[in-house]
């Protein structure tokens, strides 16, 4: 029962009502016996300033950030972690007595949900996919191992090489070139998004690769199902949201709840 000492955290995006996050993380707080909620705010475009300074006002514990605002709420933040600060994104905020702080869970989510299936070392990795999201998984991979990202409109590709990426065009030479040398493939496309499109044609797979699918709608993606028929290991969506929550579970409460149990509550919301 929520009273008078109960933290609250919440989601902020447009639309918000649609998330998962909600139910992974009140699952953890339960668990975990922490005395918080985390509510869905759907904020509207011209409101964001406004909802920070709520944040401020009301002492909300934390939020995340969601599309449309990981890039615009920077400006009312009042400081940014390293990672953060170098790709301009935030999906995570942190209020320590009033100083908000941002962070980035993206990069180290995919990077944690990928180690379930192998381990990274040296291994040479190509993402498709330049987006919010292709952007903060190459910076965060590009820290320890070889990436090359292709995107169908090639500069945003080209804009990722301040990280030490290689950037370039998605098409289909490029794909039988990168997938020929990478051992790791991770698509960060909304391709296959609720359809069943597949941003890479099954017969260009081979079993030496580990596909990783960021879209979780569906769990099981055109691209991982081809890629299981071809012998590769596979890793879905659901895990890197999943480890992006855990992540900011941790920067929020210092502790780090069970994946299992994050992962239960959101196929229970995903009805599933
Ligand atoms: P997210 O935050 O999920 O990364 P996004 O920033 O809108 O969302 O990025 C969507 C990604 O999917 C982009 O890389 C986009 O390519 P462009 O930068 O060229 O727009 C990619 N994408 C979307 N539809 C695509 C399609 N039909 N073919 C190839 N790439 C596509």
């Amino acid at each position: 029962m929520a009273d008078a000492k109960t933290g609250l955290y919440g989601l902020i995006g447009f639309p918000a009502r649609h998330s998962l996050s909600p139910a992974m993380h009140n699952a953890a707080f339960k668990a975990l016996g922490i005395n918080a909620v985390y509510l869905a705010f759907e904020v509207h475009p011209d409101k964001l300033g406004e909802a920070i300074g709520g944040v401020r006002a009301l002492g909300i514990s934390g939020l995340n950030v969601t599309m449309p605002y990981k890039e615009a709420v920077v400006r009312f933040l009042n400081s940014l972690s390293g990672d953060s600060e170098e790709i301009g994104s935030v999906n995570t905020v942190v209020n320590r007595n009033g100083r908000l702080e941002g962070h980035t869970t993206d990069g180290i989510g995919a990077r944690r949900a990928l180690e379930r299936a192998v381990e990274l070392g040296d291994r040479r990795i190509l993402i498709l996919g330049a987006g919010g999201a292709g952007k903060a998984i190459a910076h965060e991979l590009a820290k320890d191992n070889e990436v090359v990202v292709l995107n169908r409109t090639p500069e945003k590709a080209r804009a990722l090489e301040r990280f030490g990426v290689t950037g370039d065009s998605l098409n289909r030479a490029n794909l039988v070139k990168y997938i020929e040398w990478a051992e790791i493939l991770i698509n960060a496309t909304s391709v296959g998004m609720n359809s069943w499109e597949t941003p890479v044609s099954g017969e260009m797979l081979n079993e030496k690769l580990v596909v990783m699918d960021i879209i979780y709608k569906p769990l099981k993606t055109r691209l991982l199902s081809e890629a299981e028929l071809r012998g590769c290991r596979t890793v879905d969506g659901l895990w890197m949201l999943v480890y992006q929550g855990i992540e900011s579970f941790r920067l929020w409460t210092g502790l780090e709840p069970d994946e299992n149990l994050m992962r239960g509550a959101v196929l229970e919301g995903l009805g599933q």
